[in-house]
């Protein structure tokens, strides 16, 4: 199944301007989309496909660093909020929640995630992205970057996706709340100050290519959406609501947004938290097959940036979804506490991310 893509640049070039009928239709195709797939392609003029090959070019090369350097970033004593976590610390939901377990047992065979038997097998690295408040209940560490030496343009690299990321995550959420029947700045203004996490992602297919390897287990996103540019390497699995396993192929030059539980919250259920997995395919086979006899790197990386409602704001289905009769399964929390209370269940706790 190949995933619709939608151009944000009709709606960022009408700035407040009116919609217009074809805008109109373009919002309600944003909703739609998010709601019957967890899981949406845009074009964004402002992130390009050379903005995002800068990225991971610098990331394949952190990556390709020996353990002992790419250790020294590793911050244990911070929970991993900043810095490098490297493989088998972050747990998949599925190993631990054993309702989510139950459910998977329930699911038609060819649709089943796979089932892996410990942590994940990626590496991560954590880099806060915008402003944080500055009078908050829910005061981030006070920790400082983490930047690597001999990469003089990190900070500068990282900053400049995360920026451009963000801004196409503010448009589709407006457009989405249009889409929804909600104020355009409905799921914005909640996002003003909210601890967004570049948080890329590193999977060593040199070392485990095999096909059917987990490297994030069968979960949903914490976070409000979540953003990826593509990777040089397939092997996202995303759950349709209808239950429906796709394989996701993202066009270049296309941005992957996926639906986390904070704006399954907001809506009452109505759009809900995307699940998802990334393992070895056949297709990754392929990819590792090329990218061996081209002498490239053979770390898959994922430029994921992980958008989130502020800290202080309330989770609350908005607006009309208040009416909806499922919204008591989405009593009022504190976003904050809302995180701390997921990432307790999946070995985070004091980090602000999730796959
Ligand atoms: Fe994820």
């Amino acid at each position: 199944m190949e995933l619709p893509v939608i151009d944000l640049a009709p709606y960022l070039e009408i700035g407040d301007g009116e919609l217009g009928a074809g805008l109109s239709e373009s919002c309600s195709s944003v909703s739609r989309i998010l709601r019957e797939t967890g899981a949406l392609l845009v074009k964004d003029p402002r992130c390009t496909a050379e903005d995002n090959n800068r990225f991971i070019d610098m990331m394949e090369n952190y990556f390709e660093k020996p353990r002992d350097f790419t250790r020294l970033q590793e911050r244990p004593n911070l929970h991993y909020q900043v810095g490098v976590t490297p493989e088998g610390v972050e747990v998949p939901r599925s190993l631990v929640d054993e309702e989510m377990q139950e459910k998977l047992k329930a699911m038609p065979k060819e649709f089943q995630p796979s089932r892996p038997k410990g942590p994940d097998r990626k590496w991560r690295y954590m880099w806060r992205v915008g402003p944080r408040p500055s009078n908050t209940r829910f005061q981030e560490l006070n920790s400082e970057p983490v930047i690597p030496e001999g990469f003089p343009k990190w900070s500068e690299t990282m900053d400049s996706w995360g920026h451009k990321m963000i801004s196409a995550i503010e448009a589709v959420a407006e457009m989405a709340a249009i889409g929804f029947g909600l104020p355009k700045d409905a799921f914005t203004s909640l996002m003003k100050q909210g601890p967004h996490l570049l948080a890329p992602t590193g999977s060593d297919l040199g070392l485990y290519g095999q096909e059917g390897t987990v490297f994030a287990g069968y979960h949903y996103d914490l976070n409000f959406l979540t953003i990826h540019g593509r990777s040089r390497f397939p092997g996202l699995n995303i759950w349709l609501r209808n239950g429906q396993k796709v394989q996701v192929k993202v066009p270049v030059g296309c941005l992957l947004i996926q639906t986390g539980k904070q704006i399954e919250w907001l809506t009452a259920g109505d759009c809900i938290a995307g699940m998802h997995e990334v393992i070895v395919t056949s297709r990754t086979i392929d990819a590792i097959k090329l990218a061996s006899d081209q002498n490239r790197s053979l770390w898959r990386v994922s430029s994921t940036l992980f958008a989130h409602i502020a800290s202080d704001a309330v989770l609350k289905p908005l607006g009309h979804f208040a009416e909806s009769p499922l919204a008591s399964q989405y009593p009022p929390i504190c976003a904050g506490e809302f995180v701390e209370q997921e990432l307790s269940v999946i070995n985070l706790k004091g980090s602000k991310g999730e796959s």
